[in-house]
């Protein structure tokens, strides 16, 4: 692929692009020219981006933890601050091979494919809702775990319970009422129960906190990305269900995760 370009040519998309609002212009000219077939497919990309569409629906992937992840159109676009999600779940992840992971609520998969990278060897189930995702999720975490549909921890295998060393969830977190004032991007591109977390934000956080209990090892631990205005509510959500819980915010990513643990022993 790649679709060479005069310099006229390439000046012709960069203002396009930037009159359609693309910051990135000159970058995202040259990843549609790289990502194109064929002049026309270059023009059916570029009328796709024009009229809104995210980036990575356009092309069909976006970068994570620099892993290259499938994301289909109507598919939540993974963002970068949902590496501080990844990182806090390295750091409580037991050492040895082996370990159980679930990532619920799992969109592209994107969160389990890069523990599963950074960390071979791992036990991964995710699940989404939205079969969209589901179907996505399958083609990026291919052999390296079982993606699972239906409504969060729903779909599990029973014989999981009791066995989960980490849990992590990027759920929705949106209030309700903000969704309309979400970049165009977000609001029109990406489903609604990838966004509605309720009328708070935290509902789903509510719900996840309470089946991680079942599912969670003794000493193991769930992960929820949340905002810094929401990581409260998550919290009490969390401490509520008897586990023990601090809040990580990351800075430069500018994520924030409530790390909570289920009392006991780890390996027992
Ligand atoms: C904010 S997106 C995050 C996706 C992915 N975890 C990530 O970080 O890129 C939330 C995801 O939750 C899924 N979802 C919403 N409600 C759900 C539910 N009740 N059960 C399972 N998945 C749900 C949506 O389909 C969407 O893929």
């Amino acid at each position: 692929m790649t679709v060479p370009l005069t310099t006229a040519a390439r000046d012709a998309l960069v203002a396009r692009l930037r009159a359609a609002g693309c910051v990135y212009a000159e970058d995202e000219a040259a990843l549609l020219a790289a990502e194109a077939t064929d002049p026309a497919a270059l023009a059916a990309l570029t009328a796709r981006r024009v009229a809104g569409e995210p980036l990575e629906q356009v092309v069909g992937w976006a970068a994570f933890r620099g892993l290259r992840v499938a994301v289909a159109p109507g598919v939540f676009v993974p963002r970068a601050r949902t590496g501080a999600l990844v990182d806090a779940a390295l750091t409580v992840l037991p050492p040895a091979a082996g370990a159980t992971v679930v990532d619920l609520c799992c969109g592209t998969g994107a969160v389990g494919l890069a523990l599963a990278t950074e960390r071979p060897g791992l036990a991964l189930w995710a699940s989404d809702i939205d079969p969209a995702a589901v179907a996505c999720a399958r083609r990026n975490v291919g052999g390296l775990g079982t993606v699972l549909l239906g409504d969060l921890d729903a779909p599990l295998p029973a014989d999981l319970a009791g066995r989960v060393d980490v849990l992590v969830a990027n759920a929705p977190y949106v209030p309700t009422g903000e969704i309309a004032h979400m970049p165009p991007e977000a609001r029109d591109h990406e489903p609604r129960t990838a966004l509605d977390g309720g009328a708070d934000g935290v509902d789903l956080h509510r719900r996840v906190a309470a089946a991680a209990p079942r599912w969670l090892a003794p000493g193991g631990h769930l992960l929820i990305e949340t905002s810094v205005g929401q990581a409260g509510a998550t919290a009490a959500a969390c401490e509520g269900q008897g586990l023990a819980v601090r809040v990580v915010h990351d800075e430069e990513l500018d994520g924030t995760v409530v790390v909570a643990r289920r009392p006991g022993p780890a390996g027992s």
